[in-house]
């Protein structure tokens, strides 16, 4: 049940992103370094009339990949195939997206770290030189065939570019990675949002918002929902700072962003560990979260704020981590 109502949740959420995804690199608010890098890399492409070299996305989630990577396609005037890394399960699932493609494509893959190995190696060649090198057959009398591919444009996103294989790292021309936003744009993805759904919001009620969404677009645009529910439920026909911080208190969204889950690993870090430092397998199974969801999710955005640091022996919570959650700090030796 709980389960139904998880995924009926997911996809109305994706289809509200759907709806306030900016669709051009001029929408597309912040990261501007890497938005000037592809804008002249798309143009030149189009000059040389030749597909953009194959590209990479990282980051946190939330933070735009996947609306960079259809952005990029839009720009290119290409048709994008999307996939991810956990759909491509054997190696005729990469064939059978490969040898669809058509000259110019952009194939997207989400996720590409977690493509199996053994498939991976088909992708190399496939960036390579647009060959497809496949197996048919498994016993004595199986044989390679190599079938060529039309040129088309690999981009990839990751949480993780750590964990792809060098291999597969060195066949993108374009890396790029995305970094949190600042509270002045986040600003103005708020801005953006209440126009595209014909919602007002003042520019003090866009910039709390903004303050409490760690930095990422995604969280911004669920809190910009949930503050307008509460807006028009106390009968508001406009989000202002009032209703904003009211709804943010009531969701329990705190002045740095941080939510239940930040709190519950910073607070164990520190009654349980003595504040750190401390492996990061220990904090996942004392709160009972994935290590990789505490590595890929919670942790850079703490270590970003730096209520948490890294060191060699571990991750340890700061003193800024002891003063918002209002507990002593004892100069112990750190
Ligand atoms: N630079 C941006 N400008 C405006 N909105 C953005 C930007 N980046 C992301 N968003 C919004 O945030 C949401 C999440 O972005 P998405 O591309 O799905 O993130 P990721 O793929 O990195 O997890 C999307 O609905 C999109 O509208
Ligand atoms: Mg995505």
């Amino acid at each position: 049940m709980n389960e139904e109502l998880d995924k009926k949740q997911k996809k109305e959420e994706e289809s509200y992103e759907k709806t306030i995804r900016p669709l051009t690199l001029d929408e597309y608010v912040g990261q501007s370094e890497v938005k000037e890098n592809l804008a002249i890399f798309i143009k030149a492409a189009i000059m040389r009339d030749e597909p953009l070299d194959h590209t990479l996305l990282y980051g946190p989630p939330g933070l735009g990949k996947t609306t960079l990577a259809n952005i990029i396609a839009n720009e290119l005037g290409s048709n994008i195939k999307t996939s991810s890394g956990p759909a491509i399960e054997k190696a005729g699932d990469l064939a059978a997206l490969l040898s669809s493609l058509e000259p110019g494509d952009v194939l997207f893959i989400d996720e590409i770290h977690r493509i199996p190995r053994f498939i991976e190696e088909i992708l190399y060649s496939a960036m390579e030189d647009f060959t497809l090198d496949i197996i048919i057959g498994t016993d004595a009398t199986s044989h390679s065939v190599k079938i060529d591919l039309p040129p088309f444009t690999l981009i990839g996103a990751t949480t993780r570019a750590g964990d792809l294989t060098s291999p597969l790292r060195d066949r993108f021309g374009i890396i790029n990675k995305l970094n949190y936003y600042t509270e002045e744009e986040l600003r103005d993805i708020a801005k953006r949002t209440g126009r595209v759904l014909g919602v007002s919001i003042t520019e003090d009620a866009a910039l709390e918002l903004a303050r409490r969404s760690r930095g990422t677009p995604r969280i911004v645009n669920r809190l910009f929902r949930r503050v307008r529910d509460f807006a028009l439920v106390s009968g508001k026909s406009e989000i202002d700072e009032e209703i904003t911080k009211y709804a943010l208190d009531k969701l329990k969204v705190d002045s740095l962003g941080l939510d239940q889950t930040d709190y519950n690993l910073l607070k164990s870090i520190i009654e349980k560990f003595n504040g750190g430092p401390v492996g990061i397998e220990a904090i996942a199974s004392s709160i009972g979260e994935e290590q990789t969801t505490i590595e890929d999710v919670y942790e850079p955005y703490l270590l970003q704020t730096g209520l948490l640091k890294r060191t060699a022996r571990g991750r340890m919570v700061t003193k800024k981590a002891y003063d918002h959650l209002g507990i002593p700090y004892n100069d112990k030796m750190q």
